[in-house]
Parts: structure tokens; C-alpha cells; sequence
């Protein structure tokens, strides 16, 4: 801790009531650097960037389609070729890459998420689709078989219970048919036991040493996943609940050891998910790994904010900067958020 220096100097103080004069004699005044705004520009210690940002969207089957999501305002699933159009947008901002997540039509998902496997399901031809008009766009795709499965899991089910080793299994080769459509970066959401490794190894025995993993190291059982549930349509889907294999939310040492297995099986960088609910495991994840180390700003945060400003309940624009910067001051080398465009716009007016 700093010494306190802010004590008054006992000879000077004075009556603030009755007294001559109302100066406290303090030392120090907080409030100085405070004054100006060139003052507090010069005294910030956290800034939030163009270059901190990746842009997670949601494709749809179709062509010249956008359909918006009833709990997410504002955001739309897109078809291929809209993808595109929005990864020229993101060219354009200079953010540096994007997420893709899928809504599989319905009568393609089964019970052990096949779909995931085909190389021109909907995230593959959008990867083909976007490498081909702007390659240096960051493209990361998630590895998990919720928007595939019957059951709205990110594994495999037998009697009700999600089969760890069989579910890596079909991860692996779900991160092969990512990387062979053009994945630059790799993000198991699945939370399975020893997916990394197995990815690690899949990819390189594939020719894909190359491919980053960004493992969401440290992802809780949340109820703030709600809209990306229906944006990806596993909402109407999903038996029960992930608690066996996401993490539960009372936890903090046990994402430690988490991420801390991650990064010995390969991950390049890793993520804690949700964001602002869970700013002390980021900081903590930060602090002891030193990692590149991701948050996620999840649909239902989005939806917190963005729901409140359409209510003019607050100022959505500086409650969104203001979330944002709550993770770069937390230790976030960078953020998923669906804020991602207007955030970008914003800076670069600035
Ligand atoms: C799927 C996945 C989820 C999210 C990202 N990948 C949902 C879940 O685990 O149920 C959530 C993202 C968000 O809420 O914005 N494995």
C-alpha cells in the first residue's frame, strides 16, 4: 500500500464552521488531476482500443438474410453472404478478427451433432467465404457441439450424461474440418476434460500446426448465456442443464487449475467467460499465468445493457465504453462483445 499522505497538517487546521479560513491543509488533493480533461488524459491508466476487440456474429441459412434476435437487440443472424458484407465492415474499422457461431436448421441436428463434421456446414462456407475476399481478417471459430446436437449439448449424451472422452473425440475432428475451412484460430467452448491436448495434437497431425487455440479456459454455468441460446436456436433444444461440465459460478481457485491445464496442453491464449460478472477470475487469471487472456462480454450482458438503453433507462454508449474498459483494467488483452462495430466507430471518431 501507497503511504497515506492525504492527513491534514494538524498546526493548520482550522474551524470549517466558525473558523477563518476553510482550508482543510491537506497535503494531498485527489480532485487535482482531476480538474482537466487534458489532466486526465495524462493520468489514465487503461485504455480501451480498436485493437482490443473481436466481433462475434451468428450465421443463418439463406441468401440477402437477416433476422433479428427477439433478446438481443440490435444484433441479427446473417446469412453467407451478409457475413461477408459485415467481415468488409470490420476490415474497414480495423477490427482485427471475428467469431463465427451457427444456427443449424433444426432438421440437421442429431444426437451426436454430425453437422459439426461437414465441411460446408454453415460456419465452413462462411470461413471459405470470407478468407477468400479479405484473408487478413482474424477468423475464430468455436469447437463445441451445442448448435448441432438434438439436445442443445456441446458433447455427446448417454442416459443423460454428457460422455467426455467420446465428445473430444468428435472435437478434434470438428477443429480438423475448422481449420481445413479456413480457421485461423480454434475456441473449444465445451469445457470437456483434456479437449486441448487432443486438439493440439489432432491439428499438428494435420498439418495445422499453425492454427491458434484459444481455449475458453474458465467457462462458468451461466444464466447470462440465455440469448446466445436463442440466437443459435439451442434454447428450444436444450435438456437440462451444463452444470456437469461447465464451472459452477461459486468458484474461483478451481478456474486456476482450469486454465492452468489448458496452457500445459497447448492453449495459446485463454478466456474467461462471462465478462463483468466474473472480472475477479480474469484479474486473478491474469495475474498468475500471465497469458494472452480473453474475456467474452456474453449475450445476456449485451442484452443487460442494450435492453436498458432502448428503455432510456441509461446512456448505452458510455455504459457500453464503460463495460469495456472494466475489462481492459481487469487485465483483458482483448474482448468479445457483440458491442464490437459500435464500440470501433466510436473510437474512430475520437
Ligand atoms: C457454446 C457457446 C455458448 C456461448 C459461446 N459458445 C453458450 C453455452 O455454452 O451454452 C455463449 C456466448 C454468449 O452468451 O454470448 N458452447
Amino acid at each position: 500500500m501507497p503511504p497515506i499522505t492525504g492527513k491534514a497538517r494538524p498546526a493548520e487546521v482550522v474551524s470549517l464552521s466558525g473558523g477563518k479560513s476553510a482550508n482543510l491543509g491537506l497535503t494531498t488533493r485527489m480532485r487535482r488531476n482531476r480538474q482537466t480533461e487534458w489532466s486526465r488524459r495524462l493520468v489514465r491508466e487503461n485504455a480501451l482500443t480498436t485493437d482490443d476487440l473481436i466481433w462475434p456474429l451468428f450465421i443463418c441459412e439463406g441468401k440477402n438474410t437477416r433476422e433479428p434476435i427477439a433478446s438481443m437487440p440490435g444484433i441479427e443472424r446473417l446469412s453467407v453472404d451478409q457475413i461477408v458484407r459485415e467481415a468488409e465492415r470490420a476490415m474497414k474499422l480495423k477490427i482485427p478478427a471475428l467469431a463465427l457461431f451457427p444456427n443449424t436448421p433444426k432438421e440437421l441436428r442429431d444426437e451426436t451433432g454430425s453437422e459439426a463434421l461437414k465441411e460446408d456446414n454453415l460456419v465452413g462456407r462462411a470461413l471459405r467465404a470470407i478468407k477468400k475476399e479479405f484473408p487478413e481478417i482474424g477468423l475464430v471459430a468455436d469447437v463445441a457441439l451445442d448448435p448441432y446436437t438434438s439436445h442443445g449439448h456441446d458433447g455427446v449424451m448417454k442416459d443423460g450424461v454428457i460422455l467426455n472422452d467420446e465428445s473430444v473425440a468428435l472435437l478434434v475432428d470438428q477443429a480438423r474440418v475448422l481449420a481445413a475451412c479456413g480457421a485461423d484460430v480454434v475456441a473449444p467452448s465445451d469445457m470437456m476434460d483434456g479437449r486441448i491436448g487432443a486438439i493440439r495434437a489432432g491439428l499438428d497431425a494435420a498439418n495445422f500446426a499453425d492454427v491458434q487455440i484459444l481455449s475458453y479456459a474458465a467457462k462458468y454455468a451461466s444464466a447470462f448465456y440465455g440469448p446466445f441460446r436463442d440466437a443459435v436456436g439451442s434454447n428450444a433444444t436444450l435438456k437440462g442443464d451444463k452444470r456437469t461440465y461447465q464451472m459452477d459460478p461459486a468458484n474461483s481457485g478451481e478456474a486456476l487449475r482450469e486454465v492452468a491445464l489448458d496452457i500445459e496442453e497447448g492453449a495459446d491464449m485463454v478466456m474467461v467467460k462471462p465478462g463483468l460478472p466474473y472480472l475477479d477470475i480474469l484479474w486473478r487469471v491474469k495475474e498468475a499465468f500471465g497469458m494472452p487472456t480473453f474475456a467474452y462480454q456474453v449475450s445476456g450482458e449485451y442484452a443487460m445493457i442494450e435492453g436498458a438503453a432502448r428503455n432510456g433507462w441509461l446512456d448505452g454508449d458510455k455504459a457500453m465504453m464503460e463495460s469495456l474498459l472494466a475489462f481492459k483494467r481487469a487485465g483483458a488483452d482483448a474482448v468479445l462483445t457483440y458491442f464490437a462495430p459500435r464500440v470501433a466507430e466510436k473510437l474512430g471518431k475520437q
